[in-house]
């Protein structure tokens, strides 16, 4: 048996802020139990909702030390859909409102994190072959165990051998802050902050550290492994990257085929599947319409938009067409928080084309569900994007995504030709407004004029594979080879 441990500073359905929860939760569910055990840990925010903290078993506790103090350290262990969780608790740390709060504190808190789930390993005396590190979040993993959990007179040769693999969701958040603050709250000596090693521009940088002392580096598409080994895309660390590129690789994402499911999924008005869509999916866009007061036509082409308010979402090319976009034979649903800019854009157009326009400036996972099965398509307009999980929700509710060709949207998202009749969604590849609108024109123009053409697109899309299945037997390979099994 191969033993895993992820450690992640999110995983559904306990906490999440965006698509490395969707992994961390579930990506461990798809390797094989027979082969693999794989295991998850994470901080005990306090924000996780009660109906999970309930069912918590404690463990034990112990102490952390971290820059000469002793810290507190509970845990936790919930198993979920046949996959343990463990959880850390330490309200110092965690009890924010946001498990993502400001600068300095997140770095300390994500030090403590990671020095105190290295830790358990040794307390509850369960020793894994591979620990897989999500995000500069968890990039001190490597680096604490390589540094000081190797030293044979603390700890003999318990964590001696153990392999790191270090995934990359988005190399833009790296965790940086300035060295001689760094150095006092993680207790790394001063030898670790020079530029082979966590100095970066003159900063200290967890993500950097966790890919130099990482044994493999993954990231979410194979486009994006490529792309992070170029200026444009790799946020000051392409020279690494290309440093260790014969020990990079790209792995694309899954999502939970059982969460998302148009056939089963309960919190949708109506369930549907690849061979009943074209009589039923629009039930969804009629309630939904209902539901935003929008106004009710099953017809109207509905573009649904779900999403982080960021530059990295390409809300700056929308913002720059979304007079245009708003035209009368179209509806828009955007769901999403992010920069003020854009919350205040939607809400504005919302305000100014009630019937067409609807802004919900909120995270609510049951209407991101209506969402993707009520809309005929989903704009995803991406600057970069390392994977991407909104368009397979999209495709596999039937909904057909406008991406642009960046990262896994270039991955999954193949172009409609019209020649040929191939193609699950609709692409542009530079990032332009006008090419976008464009696009999405052209889309418009295929639901309304050519109705079978489109229905063959939405087939396509909801045929295919975007389970983990074929993933989760990738990241075993991966695995057998460092572990040279
Ligand atoms: P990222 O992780 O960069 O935000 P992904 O496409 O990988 O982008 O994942 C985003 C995830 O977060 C998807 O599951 C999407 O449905 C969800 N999501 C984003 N914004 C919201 C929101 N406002 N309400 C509910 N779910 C959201
Ligand atoms: C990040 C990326 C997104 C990816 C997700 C899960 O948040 O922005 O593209 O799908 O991580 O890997």
């Amino acid at each position: 048996m191969k033993k895993i441990l992820f450690t992640a500073s999110e995983a559904v359905p306990f906490i999440k802020t965006g698509g490395l929860a969707d992994v961390a939760g579930s990506l461990p569910k798809a390797f094989r139990k027979e082969e693999y055990d794989v295991r998850v840990v994470l901080p005990l925010y306090r924000v996780i909702p009660d109906k999970y903290k309930e069912q918590m078993q404690y463990l034990t506790n112990y102490y952390v030390e971290l820059s000469g103090e002793w810290i507190y350290a509970g845990l936790f262990q919930l198993e979920y859909d046949g996959v343990i969780f463990y959880f850390i608790d330490n309200e110092h740390y965690f009890s924010g409102d946001r498990i993502y709060e400001d600068g300095l504190w997140d770095l300390e808190k994500f030090a403590y994190f990671s020095k105190a789930a290295l830790l358990m390993c040794e307390v509850i005396d369960y020793r894994p072959d591979i620990i897989h590190c999500h995000d500069w979040q968890t990039g001190l993993v490597p680096v604490y165990l390589k540094n000081e959990f190797y030293d044979w007179n603390r700890y003999g040769d318990f964590y001696q051998g153990i392999k790191t693999i270090m995934t990359i969701h988005n190399i833009k958040f790296q965790g940086t802050w300035n060295i001689d603050d760094m150095m006092r709250v993680t207790g790394l000596g001063g030898y670790l902050f020079t530029s082979d090693k966590l100095e970066s521009y003159q900063n200290g940088n967890y993500l950097k550290g966790g890919l130099v002392y990482a044994d493999w580096i993954t990231t979410v598409s194979s486009c994006y492994a490529d792309e992070i080994k170029y200026p444009f895309y790799g946020e000051g660390l392409d020279g690494l990257m290309r440093a260790r590129s014969n020990n990079l690789s790209g792995i694309v994402n899954g999502i939970d085929y059982q969460e998302w499911n148009p056939e089963t999924d309960p919190l949708i008005v109506q369930n549907y599947s690849v061979d009943s869509f074209a009589e039923l999916k629009a039930k969804n866009k009629i309630a939904l319409q209902e539901e935003l007061g929008m106004a009710v036509d099953e017809k109207r082409f509905m573009v649904g938009l779900v999403s982080r308010l960021t530059d990295q979402k390409g809300m700056d090319l929308i913002d720059c067409v979304m007079e245009d976009i708003c035209s009368d034979d179209l509806q828009f649903v955007i769901l999403g928080t992010g920069e003020a800019r854009y919350e205040n854009m939607f809400r504005y157009y919302e305000w100014k084309y009630k019937d067409r326009v609807s802004s919900s400036i909120m995270y609510d996972n049951t209407r991101s569900h209506r969402i993707y099965a009520a809309c005929d398509a989903f704009l995803m307009p991406s600057l970069f994007e390392p994977c991407g999980l909104s368009q397979l929700m999209s495709l596999r509710y039937g909904t057909v995504p406008i991406v642009r060709e960046t990262g896994g949207l270039r991955e999954t998202v193949m172009p409609y030709n019209e020649y040929e009749n191939t193609g699950n969604g609709f692409s542009f590849a530079n990032y332009n407004a006008h090419e976008m609108l464009y696009t999405i024109q052209y889309a418009k123009y295929v639901y309304y004029n050519q109705h079978e053409r489109w229905n063959d697109i939405v087939r396509r899309g909801m045929q295919a594979d975007y389970s983990w299945e074929a993933s989760a037997r990738k990241y075993e390979d991966l695995y057998n080879m460092l572990l040279g099994w």
